[in-house]
């Protein structure tokens, strides 16, 4: 059945839209429906009902969003709130319109109080004040949630599934210097540093901070198995478990690239939050398991930087 439904994926181009494409193809679904932004803003109202009411997707992947790092939300605020609540706000009336079957929303782990309980369970949602730096982007995903319940619970039908996986990573991702997160941005330094033949590389923050990663890979997989099988109230925090300090990240990273330089920490910079654990086991009582180890999936995005980066021009 899900096979040969017609399938949208908005953001296709991006880190967990071009996962989802290598998942759905794996999968054998023949008829999947992409848009690049050139034709399809997510942002205008008129053309997003026009395409739904042309296409008619049965299944939707929310996978287009406005993304950043630490510094992209600092100084984008306004821009960042904005364009994720227009985009989800249009596909989800879209899908309610159109009579989409299932479609999956994406949140974002900064939807938690800053300085929650390790691991952060689905429950603390709305708990406490957030983060400042990301609080326009936390509170569009938080709207996203919210809406996910809203118009399931006035519908009277199960349409949408909340998402929250931690940190993804993997091909395709933003390695730009001012759009990265921090797995891209110490992979493209790093590398860069080996490249120009550099013995040493300044990182940011003191390095002591612990984050979890998720391979795009693994998220994509969750994604279509949440698209058929999750069902019931609320969101699904969605993590690998496997948790690493910045400083170790960075070894890990020399190590797969073979810099033998010195790293050093600038302190001057922001950490961001100490420890950023999702308890995704209420996802797993679903059954579903992450399948990439770090190390692999590690080594898979170093690979695909250096092969698309060649002298030195962004990825994307
Ligand atoms: N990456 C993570 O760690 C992470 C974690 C949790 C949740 N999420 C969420 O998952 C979703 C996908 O994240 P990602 O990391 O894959 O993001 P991404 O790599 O930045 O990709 C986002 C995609 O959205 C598209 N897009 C942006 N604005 C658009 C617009 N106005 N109209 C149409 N398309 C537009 C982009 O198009 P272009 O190719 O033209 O730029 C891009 O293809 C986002 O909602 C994000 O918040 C991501």
């Amino acid at each position: 059945m899900f096979k040969r439904s017609k399938i949208y994926v908005a953001g296709h181009a991006g880190l967990l839209g071009s996962a989802l494409l290598r998942r759905l193809g794996s999968e054998g679904c023949g008829n999947v429906v992409t848009r690049a932004r050139s034709v399809l803003d997510l942002t205008d109202q008129a053309q997003v009902d026009r395409f739904f009411r042309e296409e008619r997707p049965d299944y939707v992947f929310m996978a287009a969003g406005l993304t950043g790092g630490i510094m992209a939300n600092k100084t984008r605020p306004a821009e960042f709130l904005h364009a994720n609540i227009s985009m989800q706000d249009n596909v989800f009336e879209a899908c309610r319109r159109y009579e989409v079957k299932r479609a999956v929303f994406y949140g974002s782990s900064c939807i938690y109080p800053k300085g929650c309980p390790q691991p952060m369970k689905e429950e603390y949602l709305l708990a406490g004040p957030l983060e400042e730096t990301s609080e326009p982007y936390a509170i569009a995903k938080i709207a996203g949630i919210t809406a996910c319940k809203a118009y399931n619970r006035e519908d009277g039908v199960e349409r949408f599934v909340a998402l929250v996986p931690n940190s993804v990573y993997g091909p395709n991702d933003d390695f730009s210097l001012e759009g990265s997160h921090v797995l891209s941005a110490l992979i493209r330094k790093i590398t860069d540093a080996k490249e120009e033949g550099r013995d040493r590389v300044a990182l940011w923050g003191s390095g002591s901070p612990l984050r979890e990663f998720l391979f795009s890979d693994d998220a994509a997989d969750a994604s279509v198995f949440a698209i058929l099988n999750a069902r019931g109230r609320g969101h699904y925090n969605v993590g690998s478990g496997m948790e690493m300090s910045i400083r170790d990240l960075a070894k890990c990273i020399a190590g797969v690239v073979g810099y033998k330089g010195e790293i050093t920490w600038d302190r001057s910079r922001p950490d961001g939050a100490k420890r950023k654990l999702l308890d995704s086991s209420r996802f797993a009582t679903l059954g579903w398991r992450p399948k990439v180890t770090l190390d692999e999936g590690i080594a898979a995005t170093c690979e695909w930087y250096s092969k698309n980066n060649s002298g030195g021009a962004l990825c994307r």
